[in-house]
């Protein structure tokens, strides 16, 4: 703990569009955390590179990553929002940690195997050692609890296990992070696949609501979404196409399930999607609004960019002396 609030950190991508799952799953949620801990919310640049990209398009995205955080109604004096590779000390402890983690941990996360089969001719180290990068980057704040979803559970247990090794051999260091299971947000579906949850990396554009799709748009994806045959609006799991159009009404109005489901109660699908697709659009065209406004705001997204950069490098900076002295390092001269 770093004040008397708890500790929080996540991270997110700038690489892809962001889907409206990225947002009703976690951003919108990453606004509420932030009243009740010291939250520290990373655009994870360093972990982009590990798959090749277009430099030009990476920091365009990485900044309009941060600019979304802010227009999501983060505020930026209290929560730290900062990339990742403004502050060095995240390379520079997860090469510590490198040095205690097992090739063998590394070989059976679930995630490095689907990403080498996918860029064959680009298995790097840095894809390889990506959860010791993100073990880093929770370790250095000391971090309490990380919201993550169920496909980050398998690093967030690394994590643990790499710190309560550091911890074993040197004595308490790290604070043993704990995943955030509270009230995370709402698990959005493919509006193709109602089975796999919408992804920036489906190849099915209609599959996904983009951030920055505009309302026409957004309407006609939820207007070719996936159903079924029953002709009946109810939320069970053996509708899963009907359900996840519910979750997105709840989620974008603040309605409860049971008053959504009898609201729409007798009506038709043609109905139900309409409703959904104007419940999204009311909710995004505002966020593009401000979006658009704050990405002129040159100079004051430069001040936020400095500013929390410095912040983040000060906390980090207070864990990694702590860890350079643990493993033996000499001291700086100063
Ligand atoms: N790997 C995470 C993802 O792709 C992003 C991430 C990087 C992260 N570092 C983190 C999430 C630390 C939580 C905590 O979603």
């Amino acid at each position: 703990m770093l004040d008397d609030r708890k500790v929080l950190f996540s991270g997110m991508q700038a690489t892809g569009n962001l889907t409206l799952g990225n947002y009703l799953g976690a951003l919108k949620n990453w606004v509420k955390l932030s009243d009740d801990y010291l939250c520290f919310y990373s655009v994870v640049d360093m972990h982009s590179i590990t798959v090749r990209q277009d430099p030009a398009t990476l920091r365009k995205r990485a900044r309009a990553l941060m600019i979304l955080y802010i227009a999501a109604g983060i505020d930026p004096e209290k929560a730290v929002i900062y990339f990742q590779s403004h502050v060095s000390a995240h390379a520079e402890l997860a090469w510590i940690l490198d040095c205690y983690t097992y090739m063998g941990e590394m070989n059976r996360m679930t995630q490095f195997k689907d990403k080498s089969a996918k860029h064959a001719d680009n298995i790097n180290v840095g894809l390889f050692a990506y959860p010791v990068l993100m073990a880093a980057d929770i370790l250095l704040y000391q971090t309490d609890l990380v919201p993550v979803g169920i496909d980050q559970m398998q690093h967030l247990e690394i994590c643990r296990d790499i710190a309560m090794r550091f911890n074993n051999i040197y004595g308490p260091t790290f604070t043993i992070p704990e995943a955030y299971i509270g009230k995370v947000g709402a698990k959005i579906m493919s509006l193709q696949d109602p089975l796999k949850k919408m992804s920036k990396s489906d190849e099915n554009p209609n599959a996904s609501i983009y951030l920055m799709d505009d309302p026409d748009t957004i309407r006609r994806k939820f207007k070719r979404a996936v159903t079924d045959s029953e002709a009946c609006i109810a939320y069970r799991d053996e509708q899963p196409g009907i359900k996840n159009l519910l979750d997105i009404y709840c989620a974008c109005t603040g309605t409860g399930t049971a008053d959504a489901v009898k609201a729409f109660e007798g009506r038709g699908y043609g109905e139900l999607k309409e409703a959904v697709g104007e419940s999204v659009v009311a909710v995004l065209e505002p966020l593009q609004k401000r979006c658009a406004e704050l990405t002129k705001e040159k100079d004051y997204i430069d001040g936020i960019i400095k500013a929390n950069a410095e912040k983040a490098a000060y906390f980090a900076s207070k864990t990694l002396r702590k860890v350079h002295r643990k493993i033996g390092f000499p001291d700086r001269i100063r």
